[in-house]
């Protein structure tokens, strides 16, 4: 029972929680709440813990690990005396190994192992740009056998160290994005906001699970993107194409007396991304699930790095961030923990994703996609290079 309460508590198993709730007089479903959930407890029981257990709340706190500023501000204030008491000085001793890459191409490295124990043997401050997308802990089946059904402190305990990981290897001015679940992210955000500087909070609208009863439709991917410093070493902005009607391709937004004004590359790529179709097409789809569309990391890569930069992707899966970084050019380090033959497979196909991307991109920075243009013309409807004329007349 790996968790912060249970441990404060001194509850060992079922047996141990069910006669702590008892003599305590709380309810045995709201102890485990608190506990798996990691909740600070409501006062009420709060008080009977205490009562119980005889513990001052500034004890509980401290066992627990819930540090409000407050107690924060008092630690600090007594730190000396602190640190002696514990006196574990820097033992720290590093646990560095070295790994050799199981597939390497012109510009990238992959290897096969924990992506913690990489982290801690590559150089801090050396890349320019890490994307993650981790495992969810939904109890999905990973071809790796990892355990994706881990108790929310186990998990969050794992997220800390592998961000940590992230953080140490960002360059100055270097990016990163966290591509998780809403509730995951929230715990994510609480780590980042302390080391790095908060960019953006980016909802991709990707319905992933049908709707729940009593619950809003849970519809986007949330995609942290947080940088190192108080400025970005690159920032390039995408347009995108105005928001057209499918069929006539007339704009479904009103622009007004504002057309002649708009930017002739698009409209600004805002923080809520409708545009990331899922990869369910079998002829798109690299392996059974898990897969991110390279739309989505053409995107990010293209936006905060340049080429020649070095992209790292600590949870490759099928190696969506390897095959997008060499297209664009950028050096990359990639890491699996299981198989990584689909990966290295992916890049005898590069041609076929060299064409994806090519496409992705005409799509960007223009007002209109080629299609949308056809129709446009078609049915008579205004395009920036005739704009002055129409008004003319
Ligand atoms: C959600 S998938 C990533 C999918 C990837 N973004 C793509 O587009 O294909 C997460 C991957 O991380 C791998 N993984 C889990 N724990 C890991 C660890 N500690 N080190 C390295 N890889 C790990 C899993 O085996 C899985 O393939």
């Amino acid at each position: 029972m790996n968790n912060n309460l249970y441990f404060a508590l001194n509850i060992q198993n079922d047996k141990d929680l069910k006669t702590f709730a008892k003599a305590a007089g709380i309810k045995l479903a709201r102890l485990k709440y608190y506990a798996e959930e990691m909740i600070y407890p409501h006062k009420s029981d709060l008080d009977k813990i205490l009562h119980f257990t005889g513990f001052s709340e500034l004890e509980f706190q401290l066992k627990t690990g819930f540090l409000n500023t407050k107690l924060k501000q008092l630690l600090a204030s007594k730190s000396a005396d602190i640190a002696k008491l514990l006196n574990v000085g820097n033992q720290c001793k590093s646990t560095e190994e070295h790994f050799k890459p199981v597939f390497t191409t012109q510009l990238g490295e992959l290897y096969q192992t924990d992506s913690i124990k990489l982290m801690k043997s590559l150089p801090k401050e050396s890349m320019d740009l890490i994307f993650a997308d981790p495992p969810f802990n939904l109890d999905k089946s990973y071809e790796s056998g990892i355990n994706d059904k881990l108790s929310k402190q186990a998990y969050l305990d794992w997220t800390e160290e592998w961000v940590l990981g992230c953080v140490d290897l960002l360059k100055e001015g270097g990016s990163l994005f966290i591509w998780n679940l809403p509730v995951w992210n929230t715990y994510i955000s609480e780590i980042l906001n302390k080391y790095l500087t908060f960019r953006h909070w980016i909802a991709v609208d990707i319905k992933y699970r049908l709707p729940i009863k009593n619950k809003l439709y849970p519809s986007h991917y949330s995609l942290l993107y947080y940088i190192k410093g108080d400025k970005p070493s690159t920032y390039n902005g995408e347009r995108r194409p105005l928001e057209v009607c499918r069929h006539c391709g007339g704009e479904i937004r009103d622009y007004g007396g504002y057309k002649d004004k708009l930017n002739p590359l698009g409209i600004n790529l805002t923080d809520v991304w409708h545009d990331i179709p899922p990869v369910r097409h079998s002829k798109y789809k690299t392996r059974s699930s898990n897969e991110l569309p390279l739309k989505l990391l053409e995107r990010i890569i293209s936006m905060a790095s340049n080429e020649g930069d070095t992209v790292f992707d600590p949870f490759g899966g099928s190696g969506t961030t390897y095959i997008t970084s060499e297209i664009l050019r950028r050096k990359w380090i990639g890491c699996e923990i299981g198989p990584t033959d689909t990966i290295q497979e992916r890049f005898n196909g590069i041609d076929f994703h060299q064409e994806v991307i090519s496409r992705i991109q005409k799509e960007k920075n223009v007002p209109f996609s080629e299609e949308t243009r056809r129709k446009r013309i078609q049915n008579k409807h205004w395009l920036p290079d005739t704009l002055g004329e129409k008004q003319k007349s």
